[in-house]
């Protein structure tokens, strides 16, 4: 038996040396160190040798087993390893590797234009006002010298609500009075920007929601003169210090005088080109001296105070800056477009 013992014990060595994998180490150890592997089985045979012979086997037995356990631990954590290395390597991870970039977001054409209009009025002392883009029909048309059923709102397709004379705001003028009543009796230098709605045919040079920046200056000594010296260096601050201005006579119920102003065109020199269509010139915003209505709608006495407002549209100074062709684009969120910018 002990001779029996001896080949076992050689016979499982060598059968573990070939393992290679866990699942098949698993089946060898069930094979010999289990409770129904070979060395369990010679044990209960211990029976049939003499008292003599006991004592001897049993150690070698012990012996065996131990040994056994030893070498299967060995082989167990050698096989893990080596499984380790290979699933590391098969994944491919190699966490020397420097990160991957993340993807960074970046400012709206729009954004990015606001904040350029708002940097040349901040420098000339104007303040940021925020007004609401839903709107009472008094603010947006009424207090503005539009009457019930002036023909003047007819430029404006308005999106009524199902709340009765309440609207979403056509043109941030509306926040012009509300500007004036909070400031009364000081002087006011304000520029109001903010998105407007028209219920409009949406092609590619109109849009039912595009953002405006208002304008509204108020005090005692308020000229035609500071209006136009203020939009002609506004002008050349934002298109070149190059850029003449013009003026031609318009017409607003809620200013007057009104007028356009046009810049001479960056892109040809004032030469004629298909983006000024061959004029030199390119309209860029409404603007006028504030009605006395619409100066006593806002507290202040027409006979002692002036003022001068404007508006002006970020989406079309974007397009005239960028040669975009689309309004539609500014809102269309296809970022092939957008991180162009
Ligand atoms: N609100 C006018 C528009 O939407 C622009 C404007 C503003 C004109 C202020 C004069 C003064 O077209």
């Amino acid at each position: 038996m002990l001779k029996q013992l001896d080949t076992i014990y050689a016979d499982a060595l060598e059968s573990l040396q070939a393992v290679e994998e866990t699942t098949v180490l698993d089946t060898w150890y069930r094979d010999n160190l289990g409770k129904k592997g070979q060395v369990y089985l010679l044990t209960r045979q211990i029976g049939s040798l003499s008292k003599e012979e006991r004592p001897l086997f049993g150690q070698q037995l012990n012996q065996v087993k131990q040994q056994l356990q030893t070498a299967y631990e060995t082989k167990l954590a050698a096989l893990k390893a080596a499984e380790l290395e290979a699933k590391m390597a098969a994944d491919g991870l190699d966490v020397t590797l420097p990160g991957r970039p993340l993807p960074q977001g970046g400012l709206h054409i729009i954004t990015q234009t606001l904040r350029d209009i708002y940097r040349i009025f901040g420098d000339m002392g104007f303040q940021i006002y925020r007004s609401p883009d839903v709107e009472t029909d008094a603010y947006n048309f009424e207090m503005l010298n539009f009457p019930p059923h002036h023909p003047a709102r007819d430029m404006q397709d308005t999106f009524y609500t199902s709340q009765k004379d309440v609207i979403l705001r056509t043109h941030t003028s509306a926040g012009q009075i509300r500007a004036m009543q909070e400031y009364h009796p000081d002087p006011v230098r304000v520029i109001l920007p903010g998105m407007c709605y028209r219920n409009e045919q949406i092609t590619t040079r109109s849009e039912i929601q595009f953002t405006q920046v208002e304008g509204l200056a108020v005090g005692h000594n308020i000229t035609f003169t500071d209006l136009k010296g203020t939009l002609t260096e506004f002008a050349r601050r934002l298109f070149g210090a190059d850029r003449n201005t013009r003026f031609r006579a318009s017409y607003f119920p809620f200013t007057e005088p009104s007028a356009e102003m046009d810049v001479s065109c960056f892109l040809c020199d004032g030469k004629g080109c298909q983006v000024c269509k061959q004029t030199g010139w390119l309209e860029i915003l409404g603007c006028g001296m504030v009605h006395p209505t619409v100066l006593r709608n806002g507290g202040y006495d027409p006979q002692k105070y002036y003022g001068f407002a404007f508006g002006t549209g970020p989406e079309r100074i974007a397009m005239l800056k960028y040669g975009i062709d689309d309004i539609r684009q500014f809102w269309g969120n296809d970022l092939r477009f957008l991180q162009q910018f």
